[in-house]
């Protein structure tokens, strides 16, 4: 089984390029079906999850090319609207596809999404949603079956700004020739980056970047050309690597305007940072708490930073409370961590955080890809040379992970 073997106590040193976002090039994968034409996606992100996403794609009958700086989908041959329960189990963004179809086709046939094990994910706040706009939705054994019934133009409430539901709601009101609003969306930047690639497709979409999104579909989209916005959860990685070894990193085409809850968060831990456009530096001699992190969603802190943060807060000095208030199950990392000998107590949603200076090596197993990320950055700090397995999990969504953290100065390669 592929294991990481990470030697640890290096300062990350160096300039590091961002790739593009997992979770943007996933949802405009899934919304390229609705075109029935060619698109070509730059800086589309080389990691499993796109991998299966191109898998779905070429199982619904539509043509992949990847080439060298971009990943051509031809949609236009698409002529199936279920996807085998094999895939769907891959990822939660899955789950995306179910909207791109109805838009496309008026029907659609999904199984439960896969995905990482952070609690419950259910998917009600999508049913709701396209139930509201006039599809039909039930279950036949664990077959989801959905179909146009009499769509019309509606307002749609969120309890809850869900980026899964606001996409896949935006992705289904297409579909419709009257105006649909969907209020307390979610206002992630990804949401954003997917309201770019459809405009560009002739969809007409307003209220990015807010919680209000009004929809008119019921025209003929075309493809289009798109460079898939930086990546801000590796982006946050890598800062919290950098904090964790105590190094200095450059990051290239990062954007860190969507990151501002983060670098505050390292700012206050007493990380040196400083921003332009598409840069983001950050040093870091002494570590210390930066108080307490709340998870929430966006603009403040992202749920997708907290494992990597949470490493970074067990070697410095001082407590940090973080509250995780996204996930019901998102501290699966706190059992690897404490085996690297952090101080780690962790109840319900809530895990105090005792900085313990350095660690020592361990051998551990990822839980997820953020978890996962956590454990890696774990292994950057400690003494010693430590082991983690099931980095399937990691690789799903950190392109280059052993060549980018190699090129800072890591020692980390892959045995099987
Ligand atoms: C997206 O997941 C991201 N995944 C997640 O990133 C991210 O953590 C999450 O948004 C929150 O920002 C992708 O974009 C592929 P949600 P998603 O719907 O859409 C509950 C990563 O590491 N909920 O906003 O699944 C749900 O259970 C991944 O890259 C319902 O109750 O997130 C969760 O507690 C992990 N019913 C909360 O809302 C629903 O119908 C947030 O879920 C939908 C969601």
């Amino acid at each position: 089984m592929p294991t990481y073997q990470i030697t640890g106590a290096i300062p990350l040193c160096g300039q590091v390029p961002i790739g593009g976002a997992k979770n943007a090039a996933l949802p405009i994968l899934a919304a390229s079906v609705l075109c029935a034409d060619q698109s070509r996606l730059h800086c589309c992100p080389n990691i499993s999850d796109v991998s299966n996403a191109l898998k779905i794609l070429k199982s619904l009958g539509c043509k992949v090319q990847l080439r060298e700086d971009c990943v051509v989908v031809d949609t236009y041959p698409a002529n199936r609207c279920e996807i085998a329960p094999n895939l769907m189990a891959t990822m939660r963004a899955a789950v995306i596809f179910l909207g791109a179809l109805l838009a496309r086709f008026g029907e659609a046939r999904i199984t439960q999404p896969g995905g990482c094990p952070l609690g419950e994910r259910p998917i009600d706040l999508h049913l709701l949603g396209l139930r509201h706009m006039g599809y039909r939705c039930e279950y036949e054994g664990n077959v989801l079956c959905c179909k146009e019934e009499a769509l019309r133009g509606c307002t749609i409430a969120l309890p809850f700004p869900s980026v899964g539901a606001t996409e896949n709601i935006l992705l289904a009101a297409l579909r419709c020739d009257q105006e649909i609003v969907l209020c307390n969306a979610a206002r992630e930047p990804e949401i954003a980056d997917l309201i770019c690639y459809l405009k560009k497709c002739g969809a007409q979409i307003s209220g990015a970047n807010t919680s209000v999104l009004r929809i008119r579909g019921g025209r003929r989209l075309h493809g289009a050309t798109h460079t898939v916005m930086p990546d801000r959860m590796e982006a946050a990685t890598y800062l919290c690597a950098a904090a964790i070894t105590r190094g200095s990193v450059e990051l290239l085409s990062a954007q860190p305007r969507h990151l501002t809850a983060v670098l505050e968060s390292l700012k206050k831990a007493g990380c040196c940072v400083r921003v332009s456009e598409d840069r983001i530096w950050l040093s870091c001699k002494h570590l210390h708490s930066c108080g307490s992190i709340r998870t929430a969603p966006y603009d403040a802190f992202p749920t997708d930073a907290q494992a990597p943060m949470m490493a970074a807060m067990a070697t410095g000095e001082g407590s940090t409370v973080f509250e995780e208030n996204i996930f019901s199950d998102r501290f699966r990392h706190v059992p690897a961590l404490r085996s690297f000998g952090a101080d780690i107590y962790a109840a319900d949603r809530y895990a105090v955080v005792k900085g313990v200076g350095r660690l020592h090596a361990a051998n551990v197993a990822a839980t997820d890809l953020r978890g996962g990320a956590a454990m890696v950055l774990a292994a950057l700090n400690a003494e010693g040379t430590s082991s983690i397995s099931n980095i399937a999990h990691i690789q799903r969504g950190y392109e280059s992970f052993v060549q980018k953290l190699s090129s800072l100065g890591a020692q980390i390669k892959i045995t099987e």
